[in-house]
């Protein structure tokens, strides 16, 4: 089987609400694929489709090479786990845990030594006699991973499991979620709208917005080539600058910015093209003199220091403003003064506006 979980062409679309837009996705068997977007954009829906909840209003899914629709729920090897954790509160620990198994009617000595089994993994040992209500956030989202794990799924869906929890402890539970996947050898499809949760755990992450899947990939991938402006202003930090590409040479490309000229390199641009570039903070330099191929200007207006790196925030003079990374130690100019900002032309990312290839689309249509 070379994927476990297969959406093609899927839409979902309440009344006329179009929620999720041709939605093609592959997951790999054993991998940890997170579903990465704002609230709205469409991730739970998604889940809930491949869970079986609710049905695509068109387009197919499927689950270990089988629609899930032809399977009844408690066949399918499919598990959630939901942010509100969803345990029944009359019952003990171990009831929580063991209901799957007692439905399934497994016998009673195999669900003991599986009960044990699980809080032993997810660190819950000699909780079994108490009561939801005795247990922190942290604690009753465990017993909400061990009962959707003790019926032994192949994949396990988590929608936003973490998002109730305070900063420690969320990043505590990332990498306990992150080391129990690898373990069991469970294909996690993990929901999430943190961008550095999704960059921290995920093998790929998939990114939402408005419904669409902009761009799938590895962190890394996603980091140092978004495929839209969407991507590159939602994960990490960023400097855009929108304008018209000018001049191509080779790979070398000019793009005329509102404050000047800036470069970057790519294919397949065209000159007169709206496009938009992404520089990370990290890689901007700066000179107190033009450099060759750039002519924006900027003055400095603070520093902020984080541990080892100094943020220095410039302005530019549409009121614009930069984000500029140097190391601590680095030799800075005064705040106030006048800098010409620039990077290494291949360390700029250009991205085509969706908008463009629209009217593009249109313009061939009408011009026949
Ligand atoms: N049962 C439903 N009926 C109508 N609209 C819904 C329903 N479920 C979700 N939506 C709408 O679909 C959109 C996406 O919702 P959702 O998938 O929950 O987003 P996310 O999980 O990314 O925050 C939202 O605009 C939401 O209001
Ligand atoms: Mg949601």
């Amino acid at each position: 089987m070379k994927y476990i979980v297969e959406l093609d062409g899927v839409n979902k679309i309440y009344g006329t609400n179009h929620v999720v837009k041709d939605l093609n996705l592959k997951v790999e068997e054993g991998e940890f694929l997170t579903l990465l977007g704002s609230s709205g954009c469409g991730k739970t829906t998604t889940l809930r489709m491949i869970a079986g909840f609710e049905e695509p209003s068109s387009g197919s899914i499927r689950v270990e090479e089988e629609s899930i629709e032809e399977k009844e729920p408690f066949e399918r090897n499919v598990n959630t786990v939901f942010q509100s954790y969803a345990l029944f509160p009359h019952k003990t620990i171990y009831d929580n845990i063991a209901y799957g198994l007692k439905m399934k009617k497994v016998p009673k000595p195999e669900i003991k030594q599986r009960v044990t089994e699980m809080m032993e993994l997810v660190q819950l040992e000699g909780f079994e006699k108490r009561y939801p209500s005795q247990l922190s956030g942290g604690q009753k989202q465990r017993v909400a991973i061990a009962r959707a794990l003790i019926n032994r799924p192949r994949v396990l869906l988590l929608d936003e499991p973490l998002g109730a929890l305070d900063l420690k402890l969320r990043k505590q539970m990332q990498l306990e979620l992150k080391r129990l996947q690898k373990k069991l050898n469970i294909t996690f499809i993990y929901v999430t709208h943190d961008q550095e949760e999704a960059l921290t755990m995920s093998d790929r992450i998939a990114i939402m917005h408005d419904g669409i899947l902009d761009q799938l990939g590895t962190p890394t991938e996603i980091y140092e080539h978004p495929k839209t402006k969407f991507v590159a202003t939602f994960i990490g930090e960023t400097n855009i600058f929108d304008g018209a590409v000018t001049a191509i040479d080779g790979k070398d490309i000019s793009v005329n910015v509102e404050n000047g000229t800036i470069m970057g390199t790519g294919e397949n641009f065209k000159k007169g093209e709206y496009i938009t570039v992404s520089v990370r903070p990290e890689k901007m330099k700066f000179s107190d003199q033009p450099v060759d191929g750039f002519s924006i200007s900027a003055v400095v207006k603070d520093y902020v220091y984080v541990g080892s790196v100094i943020k220095c925030m410039v302005s530019l003079p549409n009121g614009n403003e930069l984000k500029i990374e140097r190391l601590a130690g680095d030799a800075l100019p005064q705040i106030g003064a006048a800098i010409y900002p620039y990077w290494r032309k291949e360390d700029a990312v250009l991205i085509h506006n969706r908008d463009n290839l629209i009217f593009e689309a249109i313009e061939n249509i009408t011009l026949g």
